[in-house]
């Protein structure tokens, strides 16, 4: 008998979103979120068009900056700076890729860290490896929901992570590591990732490559998160699928989130969450001197 428990990251996030909506009503807020959008990206056009609709649904305030390919940097730090200066913005999200002439390090450090909402502040990303309770990155933050509901406590679990990426691989790496899992981060230098990685209890696969996992990759009765979303045409027709090979993977794993429908609604319900914890954050902290306004400038 087949007993594969398939994890739904649909129905796991929309009771992040109805609990998020809860929390807006019992506190009596109105948190607001900017999205900007730099360029005309398809799938980034996508994906924001999807994080607006679910802010509508959850009660939250989105704030749309559709900005052209060539505006010059000067101009998105101008919009941040103004962004954090304003008390009735809670959360900010800077839509990446960028375009290249748009140095992605400065425009993301240029968020101040209470306003955050992905995570990517390096006062942020300082925090999470120093176990603070600080807004921590969403995608990985919603694999780790998934996982707990799946496994419960995860201390002295191996898990594998496999993909370093800022977004993905090392925020994830350090949430399974506060969560007392032994963790192993594979990437493209690693030498015999297959046999690494077929030690492990939990699998994320976040590097980006389609289908390049399979069943030869994993331990029997491991829990496989597949982070990644790529299209490919296949019989005369496009589809998504994930870094793992999901019919392969099947015969093996006892648990595995497919794609679509796994880990992507996830990132966007978590994205809501933070949304709301830095608006509570704000209503309870008087802005630092750092973070308000520059007085020379005002
Ligand atoms: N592009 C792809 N994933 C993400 C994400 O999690 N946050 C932002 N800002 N951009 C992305």
């Amino acid at each position: 008998m087949n007993s594969l428990k398939l994890i739904d990251g649909k129905a796991a996030a929309a009771g992040v979103l109805r609990q998020v909506k809860a929390d807006i009503a019992r506190h009596g807020i109105h948190p607001a979120l900017a999205v900007i959008l730099v360029g005309d990206d398809p799938a980034s056009h996508v994906y924001v068009r999807n994080k607006v609709l679910r802010a509508e649904e959850a009660g939250i305030r989105s704030l749309e900056y559709r900005l052209p390919t060539d505006i010059p940097q000067a101009d998105v730090l101008a919009l941040i700076a103004r962004l954090n200066a304003d008390p009735s913005v809670n959360g900010i999200l800077l839509q990446l890729p960028l375009p290249a002439h748009i140095e992605e390090a400065l425009a993301l450090q240029a968020i101040a860290p209470s306003k955050d909402v992905d995570g990517f502040h390096s006062e942020n990303v300082g925090g999470l490896s120093q176990g603070r309770d600080v807004l921590t990155p969403c995608t990985p933050s919603g694999c780790m929901h998934l996982l707990q509901a799946t496994l419960g406590d995860l201390s002295g679990k191996h898990a594998v992570v496999i993909g370093r990426s800022n977004i993905v691989g090392k925020p994830m790496a350090a949430l399974l590591l506060q969560a007392h899992c032994s963790v192993t981060v594979l990437h493209s230098r690693s030498v015999n990732a297959r046999e690494l990685c077929r030690q492990a209890d939990i699998v994320v696969a976040a590097v980006g490559r389609p289908q390049m996992l399979d069943a030869s990759w994993l331990k029997p009765g491991c829990v496989v998160i597949d982070v990644g979303i790529n299209r490919i045409e296949a019989g005369g027709r496009s589809r998504l699928v994930g870094d793992v090979d999901f019919d392969s993977a099947l015969a093996v794993a006892s648990a595995i989130t497919p794609v679509p429908g796994g880990v992507g609604p996830m990132t966007i319900a978590f994205l809501m969450k933070n949304t709301l914890t830095a608006a509570l954050q704000q209503a309870n902290t008087p802005r630092s001197l750092s973070e308000a306004p520059c007085l020379s400038t005002c």
